[in-house]
């Protein structure tokens, strides 16, 4: 009997998350003919892909390329992406009657819920004889003889082969936790700086005093930090900056530095002053950018910029003063939102201690680290999902 039962609680790999990388990686292993164990302290598995993309699932994105990714080795990522691509994962959810459309810069997005993407992982993991153990913390982990016992509340599994797929820090309230970078000390495995990234960033209160009457409203925008510019919508908040081009740029931020932001970018704003004050002299210039930016923005910036008159009175100068408030604005954040809105984890367990093709750590065999929790961070737009279809995949023909 005792033999028997500690027989079912023996398996070829336990997997600690069941989210995006979780899910990927047992049901990957377990259509290999493995027996996996897939694990989870929350109650539902993939919380973070049911929740993303406003509801619809930006599962990834036509555009996946390593210069996409943030990582201490740029070149750590080029091996999952390669053999598990974009174009695999839309097989899948293709095969599986699942509808999508593209949305902008090739996020594919489905038509209907993510709670389809939730479902299809479930579905394949189950079908493929995953043994799925939702709501139970781990509470201990060692290893010797090779094999890792893994304490949950209730009892302890074991298996040749561990796969960390516990994601980052970001929404603590979803069950996030710090548990993958404390599993990686505990292995002696190195975890470079983590921070919050594609989050909104903040100001201090003197520039938000201005900055507060424009909060809700949006315009498209260029926005550039430390040599890397996205053009992408920008929305003002309450707090600071945000919107897609600020997420984007946050991953590139760091504390002290400036962004530099040109509002309306596909617009020559100068030019079109020059127009303005050669055939509608008698208009003010606020009405005149009103016509390229929203009116209470364009009021804002003819503040930032001082002059007086009618756009008919402005000297060639002022012209391009004014063009710069709009084109060349110069803001320093002081801060980020922080985990509580931030969509992912920059940094994690070191990729120089991980084997790309099998995201073993190269010095404890049988130990992987996949997904977010790993130093691979994506763009906004579906990169990091991919990231962990990927990765996912990639372990799973490892175990
Ligand atoms: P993920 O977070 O998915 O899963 C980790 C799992 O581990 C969770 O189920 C968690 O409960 C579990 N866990 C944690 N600690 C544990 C412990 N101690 N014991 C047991 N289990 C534990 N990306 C994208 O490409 N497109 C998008 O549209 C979005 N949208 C989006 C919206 C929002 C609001 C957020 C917060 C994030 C996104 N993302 C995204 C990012 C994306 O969700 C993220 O990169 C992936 O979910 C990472 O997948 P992982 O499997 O690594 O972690």
């Amino acid at each position: 009997m005792a033999q028997a039962q500690a027989e079912a609680d023996r398996f070829d790999a336990i997997v600690i998350g069941a989210g995006a990388a979780g899910l990927m990686a047992a049901a990957t292993a377990a259509q290999r003919g493995r027996r996996v164990l897939l694990v989870d302290h929350a109650r539902n598995p993939g919380e973070k892909i049911r929740i993303s993309g406003g509801g619809r699932c930006n599962f990834t994105n036509l555009g996946v390329e390593p210069a996409r990714f943030l990582s201490g080795n740029p070149k750590f990522c080029i091996s999952a992406l390669k053999r598990y691509t974009q174009w695999d994962f839309i097989d899948l959810v293709t095969r599986h009657g699942i509808a999508w459309h593209e949305k902008t810069l090739g996020q594919l997005f489905c038509d209907g819920s993510a709670r389809q993407i939730v479902s299809m992982l479930v579905g394949e993991a189950q079908a493929a004889g995953v043994r799925l153990i939702l709501g139970r913390s781990v509470s201990d982990i060692t290893q010797s003889d090779g094999t890792y016992r893994v304490t949950l509340d209730g009892g302890t599994v074991s298996a040749p082969k561990l796969v960390v797929a516990c994601g980052g820090k970001s929404i603590p309230k979803m069950g996030a936790s710090s548990f993958g970078y404390e599993v990686a000390a505990r292995f002696g495995v190195p975890v470079t700086e983590t921070r919050p990234a594609l989050v909104p960033l903040t100001f201090a209160h003197q520039e938000l005093d201005h900055l507060k009457p424009l909060a809700g409203l949006s315009c498209p925008a260029r926005v550039g930090c430390n040599g890397t510019t996205f053009d992408e919508a920008l929305l003002f908040t309450h707090r600071g900056l945000s919107g897609p081009s600020i997420l984007q740029i946050s991953s590139y931020w760091r504390e002290g530095d400036s962004l530099r932001v040109q509002l309306a970018p596909e617009t020559d704003i100068a030019d079109a002053l020059r127009l303005a004050r050669s055939r509608r002299g008698g208009q003010m210039p606020a009405t005149v950018l009103s016509r390229i930016l929203p009116e209470r923005l364009a009021q804002h910036v003819c503040q930032r910029w001082g002059g007086t008159g009618r756009i008919g009175d402005q000297s060639e100068t002022q012209i391009t003063a004014l063009a710069d408030a709009a084109a060349n604005w110069v803001v320093t954040p002081v801060g980020s939102e922080g985990y509580r809105t931030a969509e992912v984890t920059l940094g994690g367990v070191d990729t120089d201690a991980l084997d790309s093709r099998t995201m073993e750590v190269r010095t404890v065999p049988g130990l992987h680290f996949i997904g977010e929790v790993v130093d691979v961070t994506g763009w906004l737009g579906g990169y990091n999902f991919q990231w962990a279809w990927s990765s996912g995949w990639a372990v799973g023909q490892a175990l």
